[in-house]
């Protein structure tokens, strides 16, 4: 790291209607430098880099941006594309690739007018796989990117702001979909690529990563600038107390005695189009009054148990119960209807419909209901009400109900889904990596309804890569791997992570 400024933002500020999502924010940037930023769902991180981006344009305030040669100049404010041509590349929240193209076609998608010529084709290959070489990240390039892990398809994304020359490279919240192991590898590579000169700002909500792997911390509050520190003279507790203004609440957790089982799968088989949404042979049971943690590094099956739980999935074999009913030709309506409650892994394009208003997602699974719609005709006023009433009680925050819900935080947006399945009183709840992407308070948030549901006699699955998650919540741990159940037996984190990876207890 030396002293030279890459990147200073000057005063910026950013309303949506009554929202004030950025307030007088400034920041600088030094070369080489890894920046992490830190804040609560919601607290206008995403909406800042964007502004950076030239995504958003400022209500008020400037940016800067170094030349290579360290000279500072002002940034045309709302032109991604000015944004690009001096040097600043940003990986979005949720990508932006295109899915039946392969990935070389993504990564030059945009800089090249068309790579019809072999010559400027395998000019292009030769960049990649000098980046490719000098950075130490890897993605296949000839397969469709649909095809790619969620892994991969970030590096694509960020090849693809290497191969546009990017001296700042932005992040926002990249590891959220990352296993640890990937996250590690990832940093590595940051580690490589910032050694070279190129300067990260990276948002988390992982404080532990953020302390590993960030030379400085900035935390953002209710769209203002709270505080900026060295990492090295950080601690959680200090990082915690700026982003919330408090001392986030322990969730407390009283002991259970598990009642009657409300899920039986029997030998269960899926044969899904990959690893991570097959299963062979599952059995298992949960209770009322219990929390099944389901243990494993991605892409070990949890997909496939989720789909069969949600009903998205059919079994080719076996015999699934809820209750006391088999349920024969399992679907996402016969699920719903049989008191199951879903709160997906892919929040944005399964768990909400962004086009949709908040209102209308809060309902979007019992549209059918007479207080919802009579005669064909939604109550809209009841549907107003009934989403007032959510947002205040699950603290989801953002530009109103009325609003589309693609517009709310990635945080609230996991609210909003809260709300939906936690209202219906279900009998089973399917947590699918529920915390993912949420900041302390809200994931603590999450801890505390999973409990309580449980407290009322709801059976939960919990399905998470968060070992820790599901040692502080679950009364019962099975480990998944290859598409095959096995009860941990134990609540020992050591063994439960050699079991993960395949050793044997
Ligand atoms: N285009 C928009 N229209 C209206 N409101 C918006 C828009 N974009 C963001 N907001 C609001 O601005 C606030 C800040 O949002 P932002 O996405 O920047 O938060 P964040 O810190 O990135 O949160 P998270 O950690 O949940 O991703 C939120 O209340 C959000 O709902
Ligand atoms: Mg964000």
């Amino acid at each position: 790291m030396t002293d030279q400024t890459v990147l200073k933002l000057n005063g910026l500020s950013k309303r949506f209607g009554p929202v004030v999502a950025n307030d007088d924010v400034s920041l600088t940037l030094g070369r080489g430098e890894v920046l992490a930023l830190l804040g609560e769902n919601g607290a206008g991180k995403t909406t800042l880099m964007n502004m950076l981006f030239g995504h958003y344009l400022p209500d008020a305030g400037t940016v800067e941006v170094a030349d290579p040669g360290g000279t500072l100049h002002p940034l045309p404010l709302g032109h991604p594309q000015a944004a690009l041509a001096a040097g600043v590349g940003m990986v979005h929240q949720h990508f932006a690739l295109a899915e039946n193209i392969n990935a070389l076609d993504n990564i030059t998608l945009g800089s090249e007018p068309l790579l019809s010529l072999r010559r400027d084709r395998r000019a292009a290959e030769r960049k990649i796989k000098d980046i490719m070489a000098r950075s130490g990240l890897t993605a296949p390039q000839d397969v469709p990117v649909g095809r790619l892990s969620v892994g991969e398809r970030q590096r694509v994304e960020i090849l693809k702001a290497l191969y546009r020359d990017a001296r700042i490279l932005v992040l926002d919240e990249p590891t959220a979909v990352l296993t640890p192991q990937e996250a590690d590898t990832l940093f590595a590579n940051i580690k490589t690529m910032t050694a070279e000169g190129l300067s990260v700002i990276f948002i988390s909500h992982k404080l532990r990563e953020v302390l590993a792997f960030s030379d400085r911390i900035a935390v953002l509050r209710h769209g203002r600038k709270v505080g900026e520190m060295a990492t090295s003279e950080a601690d959680e507790g200090t990082i915690a107390r700026l982003m919330v203004g408090a001392d986030t609440p322990k969730v407390a957790r009283e002991a259970a005695t598990p009642g009657a089982p409300v899920l039986t799968l029997q030998n269960v088989s899926v044969a899904g189009r990959s690893k991570r949404d097959t299963l062979q042979g599952v059995t298992l049971t949960v209770h009322a009054h219990e929390i099944l943690g389901i243990a494993g590094i991605s892409g070990n099956g949890q997909s496939g148990l989720a789909n069969l739980i949600s009903g998205l999935a059919v079994p080719t074999a076996g015999m699934i119960r809820v209750d006391e009913t088999e349920i024969a030709r399992p679907s996402a309506a016969t699920m719903v209807a049989a008191g199951i409650g879903r709160i997906p892994e892919d929040r944005h394009h399964e768990g909400i419909v962004g086009a949709m208003s908040v209102a209308e997602n809060m309902v979007i699974e019992r549209l059918g209901d007479p207080d919802i719609q009579s005669r064909g005709l939604l109550r809209r006023d009841a549907i107003q009400a009934n989403a007032e009433g959510l947002a205040q009680a699950y603290d989801v925050r953002g530009p109103g109900v009325g609003a589309a819900a693609r517009l709310l935080s990635g945080g609230n947006i996991q609210k909003l889904i809260l709300a939906r399945v936690f209202e219906r009183a279900p009998r089973l709840i399917l947590a699918n990596q529920p915390t993912r992407g949420l900041d302390m308070g809200a994931a603590a948030e999450v801890g505390r309804r999973l409990l309580e549901a449980r407290g009322r006699g709801a059976g939960v699955v919990l399905i998470s890569e968060d070992l820790d998650e599901i040692l502080g919540l679950a009364d019962r741990i099975m480990v998944i791997r290859d598409g095959a159940l096995v009860e941990a037996g134990t609540m020992d984190r050591a063994k439960i992570g050699l079991m993960m990876a395949g050793e044997p207890a």
